[in-house]
Protein backbone atom coordinates (compact mmCIF):
# COMPACT_ATOMS: atom_id res chain seq x y z
CA UNK A 1 0.00 0.00 0.00
CA UNK A 2 1.48 3.38 -0.88
CA UNK A 3 2.45 5.68 2.30
CA UNK A 4 3.06 9.49 2.11
CA UNK A 5 5.02 9.44 5.28
CA UNK A 6 8.31 11.44 4.84
CA UNK A 7 10.85 11.92 7.24
CA UNK A 8 12.23 14.70 6.33
CA UNK A 9 11.42 16.76 9.11
CA UNK A 10 11.87 14.27 12.04
CA UNK A 11 15.70 14.24 11.31
CA UNK A 12 15.56 17.68 11.92
CA UNK A 13 16.88 18.73 14.76
CA UNK A 14 16.98 22.67 14.12
CA UNK A 15 13.99 24.60 12.33
CA UNK A 16 14.42 24.31 8.07
CA UNK A 17 15.12 28.05 6.57
CA UNK A 18 11.51 29.17 4.82
CA UNK A 19 12.89 29.20 1.60
CA UNK A 20 13.27 25.08 0.28
CA UNK A 21 12.52 23.41 -2.82
CA UNK A 22 10.55 19.88 -2.94
CA UNK A 23 11.44 16.75 -3.81
CA UNK A 24 10.50 17.47 -7.50
CA UNK A 25 11.55 21.05 -7.72
CA UNK A 26 8.90 22.72 -6.73
CA UNK A 27 9.55 26.01 -5.13
CA UNK A 28 7.41 24.95 -1.87
CA UNK A 29 6.51 28.83 -0.31
CA UNK A 30 4.13 31.46 -1.65
CA UNK A 31 4.97 35.13 -1.67
CA UNK A 32 3.20 38.35 -1.52
CA UNK A 33 3.74 42.27 -1.60
CA UNK A 34 3.64 44.68 1.21
CA UNK A 35 3.98 48.15 1.65
CA UNK A 36 6.84 49.02 3.92
CA UNK A 37 6.51 53.01 4.03
CA UNK A 38 4.23 55.26 1.52
CA UNK A 39 5.65 54.56 -1.54
CA UNK A 40 7.99 51.02 -0.98
CA UNK A 41 6.43 47.58 -1.60
CA UNK A 42 8.58 44.64 -0.88
CA UNK A 43 8.38 41.09 -1.59
CA UNK A 44 7.70 38.64 1.95
CA UNK A 45 7.93 34.77 1.58
CA UNK A 46 4.84 33.60 3.63
CA UNK A 47 5.14 30.26 4.98
CA UNK A 48 6.07 26.54 3.75
CA UNK A 49 3.73 24.34 2.07
CA UNK A 50 3.66 21.32 4.84
CA UNK A 51 2.65 18.84 1.97
CA UNK A 52 6.70 18.93 1.03
CA UNK A 53 7.15 17.76 5.07
CA UNK A 54 4.15 15.77 6.80
CA UNK A 55 3.48 13.05 8.84
CA UNK A 56 1.37 10.81 6.21
CA UNK A 57 -0.60 8.11 8.34
CA UNK A 58 0.95 4.73 7.84
CA UNK A 59 -1.76 2.21 7.03
CA UNK A 60 -0.88 -0.11 9.78
CA UNK A 61 0.80 -3.91 8.84
CA UNK A 62 -1.47 -6.51 9.57
CA UNK A 63 1.21 -8.01 12.22
CA UNK A 64 2.11 -4.72 13.63
CA UNK A 65 -0.01 -5.51 16.68
CA UNK A 66 2.34 -8.56 17.39
CA UNK A 67 5.38 -6.93 16.97
CA UNK A 68 4.76 -3.46 18.57
CA UNK A 69 6.72 -2.15 15.55
CA UNK A 70 3.64 0.58 14.74
CA UNK A 71 4.00 1.57 19.08
CA UNK A 72 7.65 1.77 18.46
CA UNK A 73 7.29 3.67 15.58
CA UNK A 74 4.74 6.12 16.97
CA UNK A 75 6.91 6.38 20.30
CA UNK A 76 9.74 7.32 18.20
CA UNK A 77 7.90 10.35 16.27
CA UNK A 78 6.68 11.54 19.21
CA UNK A 79 9.70 11.65 21.34
CA UNK A 80 11.64 13.15 18.07
CA UNK A 81 8.52 16.26 17.97
CA UNK A 82 8.96 16.79 21.74
CA UNK A 83 12.83 17.72 21.59
CA UNK A 84 11.62 19.89 18.56
CA UNK A 85 8.71 21.61 20.58
CA UNK A 86 11.31 21.99 23.73
CA UNK A 87 13.20 23.63 21.80
CA UNK A 88 11.04 26.02 20.00
CA UNK A 89 9.23 26.83 23.12
CA UNK A 90 12.94 28.41 24.37
CA UNK A 91 12.97 30.45 21.18
CA UNK A 92 10.05 31.86 21.03
CA UNK A 93 9.27 35.56 21.20
CA UNK A 94 6.84 36.69 18.51
CA UNK A 95 3.12 35.62 19.12
CA UNK A 96 1.40 36.61 22.49
CA UNK A 97 1.43 33.24 24.13
CA UNK A 98 2.46 32.25 28.10
CA UNK A 99 4.37 29.49 27.14
CA UNK A 100 5.28 28.74 31.25
CA UNK A 101 2.89 26.59 32.56
CA UNK A 102 2.73 23.50 34.44
CA UNK A 103 -0.70 21.54 34.25
CA UNK A 104 0.64 17.99 35.41
CA UNK A 105 -1.98 17.66 38.01
CA UNK A 106 -4.92 17.53 34.90
CA UNK A 107 -3.40 14.74 33.01
CA UNK A 108 -6.02 12.71 33.97
CA UNK A 109 -8.25 14.49 31.92
CA UNK A 110 -7.16 12.61 28.65
CA UNK A 111 -9.17 10.01 29.99
CA UNK A 112 -12.74 11.96 29.53
CA UNK A 113 -14.27 13.49 26.35
CA UNK A 114 -15.34 16.55 27.83
CA UNK A 115 -18.02 18.24 26.16
CA UNK A 116 -19.99 21.43 27.49
CA UNK A 117 -22.11 21.50 23.71
CA UNK A 118 -24.50 23.94 24.44
CA UNK A 119 -25.54 26.87 26.64
CA UNK A 120 -22.99 26.76 29.59
CA UNK A 121 -26.07 27.63 32.23
CA UNK A 122 -28.38 25.48 30.63
CA UNK A 123 -27.34 21.99 31.00
CA UNK A 124 -27.66 19.53 28.43
CA UNK A 125 -28.37 15.90 28.45
CA UNK A 126 -24.43 15.09 27.40
CA UNK A 127 -22.82 14.62 31.16
CA UNK A 128 -19.69 14.39 30.80
CA UNK A 129 -18.97 18.38 30.81
CA UNK A 130 -16.81 20.97 32.75
CA UNK A 131 -19.95 23.31 33.13
CA UNK A 132 -19.12 23.72 36.90
CA UNK A 133 -15.84 24.88 35.84
CA UNK A 134 -16.45 27.02 32.93
CA UNK A 135 -19.37 28.97 35.05
CA UNK A 136 -16.53 29.58 37.59
CA UNK A 137 -14.48 30.95 35.26
CA UNK A 138 -16.89 33.29 33.35
CA UNK A 139 -17.67 34.70 37.27
CA UNK A 140 -14.34 35.35 37.48
CA UNK A 141 -14.07 37.64 34.22
CA UNK A 142 -17.17 39.06 35.09
CA UNK A 143 -16.29 40.40 38.43
CA UNK A 144 -12.74 41.46 36.58
CA UNK A 145 -14.48 43.50 34.22
CA UNK A 146 -17.50 44.70 36.64
CA UNK A 147 -20.67 43.19 35.77
CA UNK A 148 -22.80 41.24 38.15
CA UNK A 149 -23.55 37.53 37.51
CA UNK A 150 -27.33 38.25 36.72
CA UNK A 151 -26.66 40.44 34.07
CA UNK A 152 -23.82 38.81 31.93
CA UNK A 153 -23.99 35.59 29.80
CA UNK A 154 -20.57 34.14 27.98
CA UNK A 155 -18.96 30.64 27.41
CA UNK A 156 -15.50 29.31 26.89
CA UNK A 157 -15.05 29.93 23.70
CA UNK A 158 -12.21 28.56 20.99
CA UNK A 159 -9.63 31.75 21.05
CA UNK A 160 -10.19 35.36 20.55
CA UNK A 161 -11.32 34.63 16.62
CA UNK A 162 -14.60 33.18 18.14
CA UNK A 163 -14.81 36.23 20.86
CA UNK A 164 -14.62 38.52 17.68
CA UNK A 165 -17.10 36.42 15.67
CA UNK A 166 -18.96 36.28 18.34
CA UNK A 167 -19.26 39.94 19.72
CA UNK A 168 -19.68 40.63 16.45
CA UNK A 169 -22.66 38.64 15.27
CA UNK A 170 -24.60 39.71 18.43
CA UNK A 171 -24.25 43.17 17.43
CA UNK A 172 -25.53 42.47 14.15
CA UNK A 173 -28.26 40.72 15.72
CA UNK A 174 -28.92 43.53 17.99
CA UNK A 175 -28.90 46.26 15.05
CA UNK A 176 -29.60 44.22 11.76
CA UNK A 177 -29.07 47.29 9.83
CA UNK A 178 -25.72 48.31 11.85
CA UNK A 179 -22.59 49.34 10.08
CA UNK A 180 -19.56 47.84 11.61
CA UNK A 181 -16.80 50.13 12.18
CA UNK A 182 -13.19 48.97 12.61
CA UNK A 183 -9.56 50.54 12.83
CA UNK A 184 -7.13 49.51 10.11
CA UNK A 185 -5.11 47.82 12.82
CA UNK A 186 -8.34 45.68 14.22
CA UNK A 187 -7.50 41.57 14.37
CA UNK A 188 -8.25 40.16 10.36
CA UNK A 189 -11.37 38.20 12.51
CA UNK A 190 -12.94 41.08 12.76
CA UNK A 191 -12.79 42.20 8.71
CA UNK A 192 -13.37 38.61 8.21
CA UNK A 193 -16.63 38.48 10.51
CA UNK A 194 -17.89 41.72 8.39
CA UNK A 195 -17.83 39.51 5.41
CA UNK A 196 -18.86 36.44 6.82
CA UNK A 197 -21.92 38.22 8.21
CA UNK A 198 -22.34 40.11 5.22
CA UNK A 199 -21.86 43.74 6.90
CA UNK A 200 -21.30 47.15 5.83
CA UNK A 201 -17.64 47.55 7.31
CA UNK A 202 -15.88 50.35 7.37
CA UNK A 203 -12.29 50.77 8.11
CA UNK A 204 -11.17 53.62 10.13
CA UNK A 205 -7.62 55.20 10.08
CA UNK A 206 -4.66 54.87 13.38
CA UNK A 207 -2.70 56.55 14.53
CA UNK A 208 1.30 56.00 14.03
CA UNK A 209 1.06 54.24 18.26
CA UNK A 210 -1.45 51.82 16.23
CA UNK A 211 -4.60 53.43 17.94
CA UNK A 212 -7.92 54.42 16.27
CA UNK A 213 -7.75 57.89 14.99
CA UNK A 214 -11.09 59.18 16.74
CA UNK A 215 -11.29 62.12 14.30
CA UNK A 216 -11.25 59.88 11.62
CA UNK A 217 -13.88 57.78 13.69
CA UNK A 218 -15.71 60.83 13.89
CA UNK A 219 -15.95 62.38 10.11
CA UNK A 220 -16.95 58.29 9.21
CA UNK A 221 -19.69 57.97 11.78
CA UNK A 222 -20.93 61.46 10.82
CA UNK A 223 -21.47 60.39 7.07
CA UNK A 224 -23.83 57.36 8.32
CA UNK A 225 -25.83 58.90 11.35
CA UNK A 226 -29.57 57.07 9.45
CA UNK A 227 -27.92 53.43 10.64
CA UNK A 228 -26.78 52.21 14.34
CA UNK A 229 -22.98 51.87 14.79
CA UNK A 230 -21.41 48.73 15.83
CA UNK A 231 -17.46 48.89 17.12
CA UNK A 232 -14.63 46.90 17.63
CA UNK A 233 -12.45 48.69 20.17
CA UNK A 234 -9.26 46.75 20.29
CA UNK A 235 -7.86 46.82 23.60
CA UNK A 236 -4.04 46.14 23.01
CA UNK A 237 -3.65 45.46 18.86
CA UNK A 238 -1.73 42.08 17.11
CA UNK A 239 1.08 44.38 15.89
CA UNK A 240 1.79 47.22 17.90
CA UNK A 241 -0.37 46.26 20.68
CA UNK A 242 -1.67 49.94 21.02
CA UNK A 243 -4.75 50.62 23.47
CA UNK A 244 -8.08 52.20 21.16
CA UNK A 245 -9.33 55.06 24.05
CA UNK A 246 -12.44 53.06 24.74
CA UNK A 247 -13.41 56.71 26.37
CA UNK A 248 -12.52 59.02 23.84
CA UNK A 249 -14.55 56.24 21.27
CA UNK A 250 -17.61 56.56 23.53
CA UNK A 251 -17.24 60.35 23.66
CA UNK A 252 -16.99 60.21 19.41
CA UNK A 253 -20.05 58.13 19.35
CA UNK A 254 -22.00 60.79 21.39
CA UNK A 255 -20.62 63.79 19.94
CA UNK A 256 -22.30 62.38 16.55
CA UNK A 257 -25.35 62.39 18.04
CA UNK A 258 -25.22 58.43 18.95
CA UNK A 259 -27.79 57.36 21.85
CA UNK A 260 -26.42 54.62 23.85
CA UNK A 261 -29.02 52.62 22.47
CA UNK A 262 -28.21 53.48 18.65
CA UNK A 263 -24.33 51.80 19.37
CA UNK A 264 -23.01 48.39 20.38
CA UNK A 265 -19.40 48.33 21.46
CA UNK A 266 -17.21 44.95 20.92
CA UNK A 267 -14.35 45.20 22.86
CA UNK A 268 -11.42 42.72 21.62
CA UNK A 269 -8.97 42.35 24.48
CA UNK A 270 -7.37 39.36 23.67
CA UNK A 271 -4.22 39.47 24.88
CA UNK A 272 -4.89 42.48 27.35
CA UNK A 273 -7.97 42.24 28.32
CA UNK A 274 -6.73 40.33 31.07
CA UNK A 275 -3.59 42.71 31.76
CA UNK A 276 -5.28 46.49 31.72
CA UNK A 277 -7.27 45.86 35.01
CA UNK A 278 -4.36 45.50 36.66
CA UNK A 279 -2.08 48.53 36.08
CA UNK A 280 -3.48 51.13 38.45
CA UNK A 281 -2.96 53.99 35.30
CA UNK A 282 -4.39 52.46 32.37
CA UNK A 283 -8.21 53.66 31.14
CA UNK A 284 -9.98 50.56 32.30
CA UNK A 285 -12.73 48.14 30.41
CA UNK A 286 -15.51 48.11 32.30
CA UNK A 287 -19.08 46.99 31.69
CA UNK A 288 -19.89 50.37 33.85
CA UNK A 289 -18.93 51.95 30.36
CA UNK A 290 -21.67 51.40 27.76
CA UNK A 291 -19.69 48.45 26.16
CA UNK A 292 -21.50 45.36 25.36
CA UNK A 293 -19.14 42.34 24.85
CA UNK A 294 -15.33 41.38 25.54
CA UNK A 295 -13.64 38.82 24.69
CA UNK A 296 -9.88 37.41 25.68
CA UNK A 297 -7.87 34.71 24.27
CA UNK A 298 -6.86 31.75 27.31
CA UNK A 299 -4.03 30.69 25.87
CA UNK A 300 -2.21 34.21 25.24
CA UNK A 301 -1.65 36.17 28.66
CA UNK A 302 -3.04 33.37 31.18
CA UNK A 303 -1.27 30.41 29.28
CA UNK A 304 -2.95 27.23 28.02
CA UNK A 305 -1.89 24.14 26.03
CA UNK A 306 -4.80 24.55 23.54
CA UNK A 307 -6.13 27.51 22.38
CA UNK A 308 -9.47 28.86 24.49
CA UNK A 309 -10.72 32.27 25.29
CA UNK A 310 -14.02 33.67 27.39
CA UNK A 311 -16.58 35.72 26.01
CA UNK A 312 -18.81 37.69 28.24
CA UNK A 313 -22.14 39.88 26.66
CA UNK A 314 -24.72 41.82 28.52
CA UNK A 315 -26.90 39.29 29.02
CA UNK A 316 -30.00 41.08 27.66
CA UNK A 317 -28.55 41.19 24.05
CA UNK A 318 -28.48 36.96 23.88
CA UNK A 319 -32.06 36.61 23.06
CA UNK A 320 -31.85 38.33 19.87
CA UNK A 321 -29.18 35.06 19.11
CA UNK A 322 -30.31 32.06 21.21
CA UNK A 323 -32.76 29.31 19.75
CA UNK A 324 -34.10 26.17 21.97
CA UNK A 325 -32.46 22.84 20.55
CA UNK A 326 -34.72 20.45 21.36
CA UNK A 327 -32.31 17.49 21.34
CA UNK A 328 -29.68 19.03 23.37
CA UNK A 329 -32.35 20.30 25.90
CA UNK A 330 -30.35 23.49 25.95
CA UNK A 331 -30.29 26.53 23.66
CA UNK A 332 -27.66 27.44 21.16
CA UNK A 333 -26.01 30.97 21.28
CA UNK A 334 -22.58 29.92 20.62
CA UNK A 335 -20.22 29.94 17.56
CA UNK A 336 -19.71 25.58 17.40
CA UNK A 337 -21.82 23.29 18.43
CA UNK A 338 -19.43 21.25 20.43
CA UNK A 339 -17.46 23.10 22.65
CA UNK A 340 -14.02 22.07 23.87
CA UNK A 341 -14.69 21.19 27.95
CA UNK A 342 -11.10 20.86 28.90
CA UNK A 343 -10.49 24.22 28.12
CA UNK A 344 -12.42 25.50 31.04
CA UNK A 345 -10.79 23.41 33.29
CA UNK A 346 -7.09 24.66 32.38
CA UNK A 347 -8.26 27.90 32.94
CA UNK A 348 -9.89 27.60 36.15
CA UNK A 349 -6.93 25.55 37.41
CA UNK A 350 -4.27 29.06 36.34
CA UNK A 351 -6.97 31.41 37.85
CA UNK A 352 -7.89 29.39 41.04
CA UNK A 353 -3.50 28.87 41.80
CA UNK A 354 -2.19 32.60 40.35
CA UNK A 355 -5.68 35.03 41.28
CA UNK A 356 -5.64 38.08 40.56
CA UNK A 357 -2.31 39.24 42.69
CA UNK A 358 -0.76 36.57 41.01
CA UNK A 359 -1.55 38.36 37.23
CA UNK A 360 -1.19 41.73 39.14
CA UNK A 361 2.83 40.65 39.65
CA UNK A 362 3.33 39.12 36.42
CA UNK A 363 1.54 42.10 34.60
CA UNK A 364 3.67 44.16 36.38
CA UNK A 365 6.91 42.33 35.28
CA UNK A 366 6.38 41.92 31.32
CA UNK A 367 6.08 45.61 31.07
CA UNK A 368 9.65 46.02 32.74
CA UNK A 369 10.77 43.78 30.79
CA UNK A 370 9.73 45.13 27.72
CA UNK A 371 10.71 48.17 28.81
CA UNK A 372 13.86 46.92 29.52
CA UNK A 373 14.05 45.36 25.89
CA UNK A 374 13.05 48.39 24.10
CA UNK A 375 15.96 50.56 26.07
CA UNK A 376 18.71 48.03 25.39
CA UNK A 377 17.39 47.61 21.53
CA UNK A 378 17.64 51.85 21.17
CA UNK A 379 21.32 51.67 23.08
CA UNK A 380 22.28 49.41 20.60
CA UNK A 381 20.58 51.50 17.67
CA UNK A 382 17.70 49.78 16.98
CA UNK A 383 15.02 50.98 16.00
CA UNK A 384 12.17 50.65 18.20
CA UNK A 385 9.11 51.71 19.43
CA UNK A 386 7.17 50.39 22.78
CA UNK A 387 3.47 51.95 23.37
CA UNK A 388 2.67 53.02 27.03
CA UNK A 389 0.96 50.07 29.06
CA UNK A 390 2.07 47.52 26.38
CA UNK A 391 4.41 44.35 26.35
CA UNK A 392 4.58 44.14 22.56
CA UNK A 393 7.99 45.81 21.62
CA UNK A 394 8.06 46.72 17.75
CA UNK A 395 11.05 47.43 16.06
CA UNK A 396 12.92 47.41 12.52
CA UNK A 397 12.76 43.80 10.51
CA UNK A 398 16.17 41.50 11.57
CA UNK A 399 17.74 41.31 8.07
CA UNK A 400 17.92 37.45 7.50
CA UNK A 401 14.94 35.41 7.90
CA UNK A 402 16.43 32.69 9.52
CA UNK A 403 17.25 34.83 12.04
CA UNK A 404 13.45 35.82 12.02
CA UNK A 405 12.66 31.94 12.21
CA UNK A 406 14.40 31.27 15.11
CA UNK A 407 13.12 33.46 17.14
CA UNK A 408 9.61 33.08 15.88
CA UNK A 409 9.71 36.65 15.61
CA UNK A 410 5.97 38.12 13.96
CA UNK A 411 6.98 40.46 11.20
CA UNK A 412 4.76 42.97 8.73
CA UNK A 413 6.54 44.64 6.35
CA UNK A 414 9.66 46.60 7.44
CA UNK A 415 9.00 45.76 10.97
CA UNK A 416 9.20 42.60 13.80
CA UNK A 417 7.57 42.77 17.20
CA UNK A 418 8.66 40.92 20.04
CA UNK A 419 5.86 40.15 22.90
CA UNK A 420 7.35 40.07 26.11
CA UNK A 421 4.85 37.65 27.91
CA UNK A 422 5.54 36.05 31.69
CA UNK A 423 7.94 33.07 30.44
CA UNK A 424 10.30 35.75 28.67
CA UNK A 425 12.82 36.30 30.55
CA UNK A 426 15.67 38.90 31.13
CA UNK A 427 17.93 35.70 30.65
CA UNK A 428 16.05 35.09 27.17
CA UNK A 429 16.36 38.39 25.79
CA UNK A 430 19.90 39.21 26.64
CA UNK A 431 20.66 36.04 24.77
CA UNK A 432 18.41 37.50 22.11
CA UNK A 433 20.03 41.02 22.13
CA UNK A 434 23.46 39.32 21.96
CA UNK A 435 22.37 37.43 18.67
CA UNK A 436 20.83 40.50 17.56
CA UNK A 437 23.81 42.39 17.66
CA UNK A 438 26.50 40.03 16.06
CA UNK A 439 24.38 39.30 13.45
CA UNK A 440 23.81 42.90 12.66
CA UNK A 441 26.96 43.60 13.04
CA UNK A 442 27.48 41.69 9.64
CA UNK A 443 24.26 42.77 8.34
CA UNK A 444 25.64 46.54 8.18
CA UNK A 445 29.51 45.85 7.79
CA UNK A 446 29.17 47.63 4.45
CA UNK A 447 28.13 51.29 4.01
CA UNK A 448 26.67 50.24 1.37
CA UNK A 449 23.39 48.25 3.26
CA UNK A 450 22.35 50.17 6.51
CA UNK A 451 18.99 49.37 8.50
CA UNK A 452 16.12 50.32 6.82
CA UNK A 453 13.62 53.65 7.59
CA UNK A 454 10.68 52.66 9.33
CA UNK A 455 9.64 56.21 9.95
CA UNK A 456 6.83 55.16 8.86
CA UNK A 457 5.52 52.42 10.43
CA UNK A 458 6.85 53.49 14.51
CA UNK A 459 7.50 57.37 13.72
CA UNK A 460 10.54 59.47 13.09
CA UNK A 461 11.20 59.57 16.72
CA UNK A 462 11.69 56.15 17.19
CA UNK A 463 13.43 55.12 13.72
CA UNK A 464 17.51 54.50 14.03
CA UNK A 465 17.88 54.77 10.04
CA UNK A 466 20.79 56.47 8.83
CA UNK A 467 18.31 59.58 7.70
CA UNK A 468 16.70 60.06 11.18
CA UNK A 469 19.41 59.13 13.61
CA UNK A 470 21.02 62.37 11.76
CA UNK A 471 17.78 64.22 12.02
CA UNK A 472 16.22 63.44 15.57
CA UNK A 473 19.17 61.73 17.48
CA UNK A 474 21.10 64.36 17.75
C1 LIG B 1 -6.11 41.86 18.91
C2 LIG B 1 -6.35 40.42 18.61
N1 LIG B 1 -7.61 39.99 18.48
C3 LIG B 1 -7.89 38.70 18.22
C4 LIG B 1 -6.89 37.78 18.07
C5 LIG B 1 -7.23 36.36 17.75
O1 LIG B 1 -7.03 35.58 18.88
P1 LIG B 1 -6.90 33.99 18.76
O2 LIG B 1 -5.58 33.74 18.13
O3 LIG B 1 -6.98 33.58 20.19
O4 LIG B 1 -8.02 33.50 17.95
C6 LIG B 1 -5.56 38.18 18.20
C7 LIG B 1 -4.47 37.22 18.05
O5 LIG B 1 -3.32 37.49 18.19
C8 LIG B 1 -5.28 39.54 18.47
O6 LIG B 1 -4.04 39.99 18.59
Amino acid sequence: MASYATTSLLELEVVPTVAYTSNDGDDCTAKKMTKTSEDEEIEITLGQNMHASCLGIKEPEANDKVTGEKEAYLAGVLARYKKRWIERTQHHLGYPFNLDFDYGALDELQHFSLNNLGDPFIESNYGVHSRDFEVGVLDWFAHLWEIEKEEYWGYVTNGGTEGNLHGILTGREVFSDGILYASKDSHYSVFKAARMYRMECIEIETLVSGEIDCLNLKIKLLQNQSKPAILNVNIGTTVKGAIDDLDLVIHTLEECGYAHNRFYIHCDGALFGLMLPFLNKAPQVTFKKPIDSVSVSGHKFVGCPMPCGVQIVRRKHISALSRNIEYLVSMDATITGSRNGHAPIFLWYTLSRKGYHGFQKEVRMCLDNALYLKDRLSEVGVSVMLNELSNTVVFERPQDEEFVQRWQLACQGNIAHAVVMPNVTREKLNIFLDELVEKRSKWFKDVGNQPSCVAFMIGKENCACPLHKITTHK
